[in-house]
């Protein structure tokens, strides 16, 4: 049996860390980079595969296509791999080396596409790119679509929100990063369909237009977009914060110095987490922000001096990652 057909090779105990003490933020993060592909992309892997196999969209021999800044990649990779399908990433230059490497590894395909949209971000081409392939491959080639399937959504309703809910059934602050949206839209449906308290926050990266904010560069991978994601529904969320990325790359690093290194866009919704929440009174509340990935894959950008100089998202005279 292959091995992601094993709910239990999916979910892995809910870990929450409390980071009240570590940072002074009233939040407890909910790290979901504890499975074999090492974050919660996979829970959207999963689902989406396995609902297009029970559609009889992926006939023996079939070759899954999708758009994905890296770790949808890399899950896709391995779930098609356990499953006997090729795989194909159309990813862009903010993919983290690394998640490319274990795509290759596993047998994927990857193509990186160098050529920004008129927004300066990548998913225009991206997704061109995916429905060229795809017109191309005679049938062969099956798009999955994040950006547009309920089933991304249903994946995180299904398994993120009810053990989310399970751990706090009363929760009054959720913080969720926003890329193709599927997570916050999956935990914001279930809120609304079981009466909770919670207040929806959905943090975005700036220069993403997925809010309608102004289009600009951006490098941290996973959040924002450049193109609105279909299974949007923004009436279902409480707030939106626009976190600049110095401000998420600062936070990662002073989680670094408390000795937590997390991915991108924990940083970015840690950022806006204590920002927002310092603004009111927490007596009694409850926040919740969750973690897609852990630091390691980005050891090469956010954790890395040179990158972050090169970019411009920490200041000159800053230095984190050692003498060399
Ligand atoms: C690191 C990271 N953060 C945030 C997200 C956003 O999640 P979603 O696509 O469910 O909105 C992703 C999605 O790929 C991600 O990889």
């Amino acid at each position: 049996m292959p091995i992601y057909d094993r709910p239990e090779n999916i979910r892995v105990d809910d870990v929450y860390l409390d980071l009240h003490a570590v940072v002074d933020i009233p939040v407890h993060l909910k790290v979901e980079a504890f499975n074999i592909s090492g974050s919660i992309k996979l829970k959207t892997a999963v689902g989406m595969v396995e609902s297009a196999q029970r559609a009889g969209l992926l006939p023996p021999g079939s070759t899954i296509v999708e758009s994905s800044s890296g770790n949808l990649g890399v899950a896709l990779a391995m779930v098609a791999a356990s499953r006997g399908f090729g795989f194909t990433c159309v990813t862009d230059p903010n993919v983290n080396r690394i998640c490319v490497k274990m795509m290759r590894a596993v047998g994927a395909e990857v193509l990186v596409v160098d050529q920004p949209d008129q927004t300066g971000g990548y998913l225009g081409v991206r997704i061109a790119t995916v429905q060229r392939l795809c017109a191309e491959s005679g049938g062969k080639m099956v798009w999955l679509n994040q950006y547009d399937s309920e089933v991304n959504a249903d994946a995180h309703y299904n398994t993120t929100a009810t053990s989310l809910f399970a751990e706090f059934p009363n929760l009054d602050y959720l913080f969720v990063g926003t890329g193709s949206t599927g997570t916050i839209m999956g935990c914001a449906r279930y809120a609304r369909d079981h009466n909770k308290p919670t207040k929806i926050i959905a943090v975005d990266g700036a220069g993403s237009v997925t809010f309608g904010g102004p289009p600009g560069r951006r490098f941290i991978p996973g959040i924002g977009t450049s193109r609105v994601p279909g299974i949007l529904d923004a009436t279902l969320l409480d707030d939106v914060v626009v976190c600049p990325e110095r401000d998420a790359v600062a936070m990662c690093r002073r989680l670094a110095q408390r000795g937590l290194l997390v991915g991108g866009s924990t940083g970015s919704v840690l950022a806006s987490a204590g920002s927002y929440l310092s603004r009111l009174s927490m007596d009694g509340c409850s926040a919740v922000a969750l973690s897609p990935d852990l630091g390691e894959r980005y050891a090469d950008t956010v954790y890395n001096d040179s990158w972050c100089l090169e970019h411009a998202l920490i200041p000159p005279a800053e230095r984190a990652d050692g003498p060399r």
